[in-house]
């Protein structure tokens, strides 16, 4: 795959950093501009492969996708398309040359945007994964080595999955569900009391991987079932 060079976007064939790294059975390429893929989070993968067998028809949306990989592995043995999101066009570059290279690209639409801004307003979509950054702005300089657009969640570490849960509440279909990445229990309870707010979403299961990160899973209220 290293020496596939339709896998290799155009602006990182410049750079000396490209690497290839093993994310599940999938081989992704990313840089220091993206994120590098983290070996746990194919546990979020592996959780929406397993809902997708028992989901409603429909597309996978992939809110803050990076490099793509965990969109990618939940789609890879099943039928699913994905939609593939994040406002970072090198990431984008580099979801769709993952996609290429993974042999998915004819199930895979990457979008370059702001997650709020790139969804048509009758989009629904039978389950959404979402990575945002979760980090407080006032902690993100720990990380030098990460891109700040990558982790950088503002004041409370909250401001990009506040609006992933508000694409969530609005593009879901009956019966569909999401799996939400945040950085700890914590923040896991104060999304809990955002979306009580609107009765639309409710948390039906938590899986903590600690000093990594939360996975939580969302679901439709009966409000809207
Ligand atoms: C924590 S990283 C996750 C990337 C990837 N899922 C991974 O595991 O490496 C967050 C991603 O969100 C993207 N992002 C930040 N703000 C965004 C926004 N408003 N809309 C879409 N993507 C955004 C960043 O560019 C970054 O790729």
């Amino acid at each position: 795959m290293s020496s596939d060079t339709r896998a290799v976007p155009s602006g990182s064939q410049r750079g000396l950093d490209l690497e290839v790294v093993p994310f599940g059975q999938l081989q992704i390429a990313f840089d220091r501009h993206v994120l590098r893929p983290r070996d746990w989070t194919t546990a979020q993968a592996s959780w929406a492969a397993e809902l997708l067998d028992g989901l409603p028809p429909g597309r996978v949306l992939e809110l803050c996708a990076g490099a793509g990989h965990i969109g990618l592995l939940a789609v890879a043995d099943n039928e699913r398309s994905l939609v593939s999101v994040d406002i970072d066009p090198i990431a984008t570059a580099f979801a769709a040359g993952n996609s290429l290279a993974a042999g998915l690209a004819s199930r895979v639409q990457v979008r370059e945007g702001s997650l709020d801004a790139v969804l048509g307003d009758d989009e629904r979509f039978a389950l959404i994964i979402a990575d945002p950054p979760w980090v407080r702005r006032s902690h993100v300089a720990h990380f030098p080595e990460d891109p700040l657009l990558a982790i950088d969640g503002g004041a409370d570490g909250l401001q990009v999955a506040r609006r992933c849960v508000t694409v969530a509440e609005k593009h879901l279909c009956p019966g569909g569900t999401t799996l939400l990445q945040l950085g700890s229990l914590a923040q896991a309870a104060q999304i809990s009391d955002f979306i009580s707010r609107h009765d639309r979403l409710r948390i039906s299961e938590i899986r903590n991987f600690p000093h990594q990160g939360v996975l939580v899973r969302l679901d439709p209220t009966e409000a809207v079932r």
